[in-house]
């Protein structure tokens, strides 16, 4: 048997949006091996149910499991919290999700405990932010709000359009009038658009739930001690459709050139 420290990581989520976490995994742990699955023939999954959520979510659990993961990364927002408290029982490999990291992080930097939360509309109408964030901090305020038209965005790649500005001003006025410090970008694709909105939320800090889970993975890993000996780990790219675009769109979240292989789940 394979030793469970040089095992890799898997990494899932709906499209090419979860390579915002593989990169800040790659970061902070550069010597794991990646096995990352965009579901690219189902994406979006941030308009979709829970039980539909929670059918693709085995799926593709099925499919890392089979590759001798040790790990999962629940990458997508929607997912995390859809259908991550499901799976979590159902497997033995540890999963670790997006939210608690995002809500761990807010809270540190935040001075005044008033913080936003934006994601899809799947994920803020869950309320699985809002819920973790006061059982965490019952005193805290909470505000949310769903910016649908975020991933059509960055998937054209109009990250400091003026159009996408005059969306997140629309999106982003009400949390700002609320006085919050501290805003969770709560899906995969935001941090790409960290600039425009840190423009129309200036002061505020901004939490990248990627950069939160790679640093609380890396803190897991090394506890349990799972952690890769390796210098340099390799990722391998899978997903659902047609590899052609997950690769074009993936050049541009890694600023660099993959290769991806096509699985029927
Ligand atoms: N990955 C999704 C999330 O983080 C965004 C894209 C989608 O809707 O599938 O919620």
């Amino acid at each position: 048997m394979r030793s469970l420290k040089n095992r890799p990581i898997g990494i899932f989520d709906s499209g090419v949006g979860g390579l915002t976490v593989a990169r800040s995994v790659r970061k902070y742990l550069p010597g794991e091996n990646i096995v990352y699955f965009g579901d690219t023939a189902r994406v979006p999954y941030g308009n979709k149910s829970r039980e539909t959520i929670l059918r693709f979510s085995r799926e593709i659990m099925a499919f890392l499991t089979e590759k001798g993961v040790k790990m999962v990364i629940v990458a997508c927002n929607t997912a995390s919290s859809l259908a991550l408290s499901a799976i979590k029982k159902e497997y033995t490999v540890p999963v670790i999700g997006v939210i608690e990291p995002g809500v761990k992080e807010s809270l540190k930097i935040s001075t005044n405990k008033r913080v936003g939360v934006i994601g899809t509309r799947s994920t803020v109408a869950s309320g699985a932010y809002k819920k973790k964030l006061l059982a965490e901090e019952p005193s805290c305020r909470v505000f949310s709000r769903d910016c649908p038209m975020f991933v059509p965005l960055v998937e054209n790649r109009f990250f400091n359009d003026p159009a996408t500005l005059r969306i997140a001003e629309l999106y982003l006025s009400g949390i700002r009038k609320r006085k919050v410090d501290s805003l969770i970008l709560g899906c995969t694709h935001y941090p790409l658009l960290k600039t425009v909105i840190g423009k129309v939320m200036k002061g505020v800090k901004l939490v990248d739930s990627s950069v939160a889970v790679a640093k609380y993975v890396k803190k897991a890993l090394e506890a349990e001690d799972m952690a890769s000996s390796r210098k340099r780990g390799k990722t391998a790219y899978f997903v659902s459709d047609d590899p052609g675009s997950f690769c074009r769109v993936a050049r541009i979240f890694l600023k660099q050139k993959v290769s991806a292989r096509k699985i029927i789940l």
